[in-house]
Order: C-alpha cells, then structure tokens, then sequence
C-alpha cells in the first residue's frame, strides 16, 4: 500500500438525481450557442427537452461548486467527448436516461456515472446481447441467475461496465470484455478485474445508486479509499437559487 495513502480517508461524492420530466425551467435558458445547436438537432421535441433540461440544470447544479456563473461555465472535451470545466479542478460525469439524469461531483477524485431505464428482453433474452459485450466471467455469472432475475442482473452488470468506461472517458475504446464486474445484482458492485489496466481493482469503487422503479444506476470513483454518496435530488419545478 502507498505509505502516503491514509486508509482511514474518506472520499466524499455528491450525486444529484434531476428529474427530466417537469415543465421549462430557468435552466433551459443556461445553455451556450454550441449546446442550443445541438439541442436543434434533435428530431423529436420530447428529446430535445431532456437535453435542455440536463445539461441546464448540470449548469444549474456545477454553479453551486465552482465560482462561475451557470452560462459562463465553459466545458473542454476529452479525445472521446468527456466533459471537463474549463480552469476547474472539480470532477463530474452526467448520465440519463428516460426520464432521469444522474450528475456525480467531486473535488477530489475522477467518477463515472450511468443510470439506465430497464427494458425487456428481446425473445432470446439478454443473453445474446451480453455475449457481444460482457466478459466471458460475467456471462458465465448471468446465466447461473434464476430467468427472472436475468434483467436486473443485464442492466446492474451494465450500468457498473458503463460507469467504469466513463470514469476513464474511454468510451468503447475501452473494450468492454477485457474488465469484469460483478453481475449479480444482489451483490455488491465490485470491479473484480481488468485486464486493460489490472492495478485499476485496488483503485475503483463501484456503488449501486438508489433508483426510481425500472431504473438502474451506478457509480465508479478512481480511488483506492472507502467513499460515502450523499444523494440529492433536484424537486421539480427546478428554479435557480
Ligand atoms: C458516450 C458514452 C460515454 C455514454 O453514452 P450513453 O450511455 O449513451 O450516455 P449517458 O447518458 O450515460 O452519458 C452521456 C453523458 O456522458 C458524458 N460523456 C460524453 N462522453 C463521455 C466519455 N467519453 N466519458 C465519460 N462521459 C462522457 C456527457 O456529459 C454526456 O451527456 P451530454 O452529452 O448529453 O451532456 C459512451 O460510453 C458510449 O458510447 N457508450 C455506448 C453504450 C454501450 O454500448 N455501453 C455498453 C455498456 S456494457
């Protein structure tokens, strides 16, 4: 262990859960010219208002860490589109999904987050879909689980993958076989390996996030220390403070 690494140190994440579904904010008018363009991209108007709403209240909410004001906050992209804050040592990652965006914060320690909406099968069950994208390991574990746990269990081994991937801001150039969590949804969420970068088992925390019914979520944190979640939740309507 790294004699500079105190184990009793806690690493402190906020994670906000923003409701998409509440009628126009404020923060819909938070948005810069590259954000209202891709906003006008979308073809349907139910999506181009979740856009608005999560990336104005993402806004809203990082206001609250940093000392910028919501629409001058400037976002720089990773090579695979990881948001930053321009001039900002604070860490987030945004996920949504239905009706739902997640935002995890720290100022310390990289995250990940993913939030997924469960869906059913296709008639061959995920079973299919999880050949193509999780790790020999977590099919093996899928397929002992009871069929009516098999969704749960798609979506926890995904949403724990997904918030990995985004943790590194790899996206799918990080291949999804080479790392296995733990798939089970019933079991802690737990790296367990990766051969894409095998020291990352002592330095990655995987955290089940509460989540609406028929929702899934989670969080992944690079650090070696035990961290604590404090969930807050943004009450619709949202209006600034
Ligand atoms: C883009 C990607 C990061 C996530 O995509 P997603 O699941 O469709 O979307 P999410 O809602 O979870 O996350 C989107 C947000 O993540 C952030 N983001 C974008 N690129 C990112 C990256 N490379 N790393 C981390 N976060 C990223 C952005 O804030 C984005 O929100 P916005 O652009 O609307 O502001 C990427 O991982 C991807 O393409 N995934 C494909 C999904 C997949 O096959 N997953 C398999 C899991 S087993």
């Amino acid at each position: 262990m790294n004699a500079h690494i105190d184990p009793q140190a806690m690493i402190e994440i906020d994670v906000w859960r923003i409701p998409l579904t509440s009628e126009p904010s404020e923060h819909d008018k938070l948005l810069d010219p590259d954000e209202r363009r891709r906003a006008a991209r979308f073809i349907f108007d139910s999506d181009r208002a979740r856009f608005t709403r999560s990336r104005g209240t993402l806004r809203a909410t990082l206001a609250r860490y940093v000392d910028i004001l919501p629409e001058q906050i400037k976002f720089d992209y990773g090579t695979h589109g990881k948001p930053t804050i321009r001039g900002c040592p604070i860490h987030f990652n945004l996920s949504h999904a239905g009706d739902w965006a997640y935002l995890a914060i720290s100022t310390t320690t990289p995250v990940g987050i993913d939030v997924e909406r469960l869906r059913p099968p296709a008639r061959n069950g995920w079973i299919d879909l999880a050949r193509r994208f999780f790790s020999k390991a977590e099919v093996t574990e899928l397929l002992a689980l009871p069929s009516s746990e098999q969704t749960k269990a798609f979506f926890a081994c995904w949403t724990r993958k997904e918030a990995y991937i985004k943790l590194h801001g790899r996206g799918l150039s990080l291949p999804l076989g080479q790392f296995t969590v733990a798939a089970d949804p019933k079991a802690p969420a737990i790296l367990r390996s990766s051969e894409w970068c095998p020291d990352d088992t002592a330095r990655t925390v995987l955290h089940d996030l509460s989540s609406p019914a028929g929702y899934r979520a989670c969080l992944a944190v690079g650090t070696p220390l035990t961290i604590t979640v404090q969930s807050k939740t943004w009450t619709a309507p949202v209006t600034l403070t």
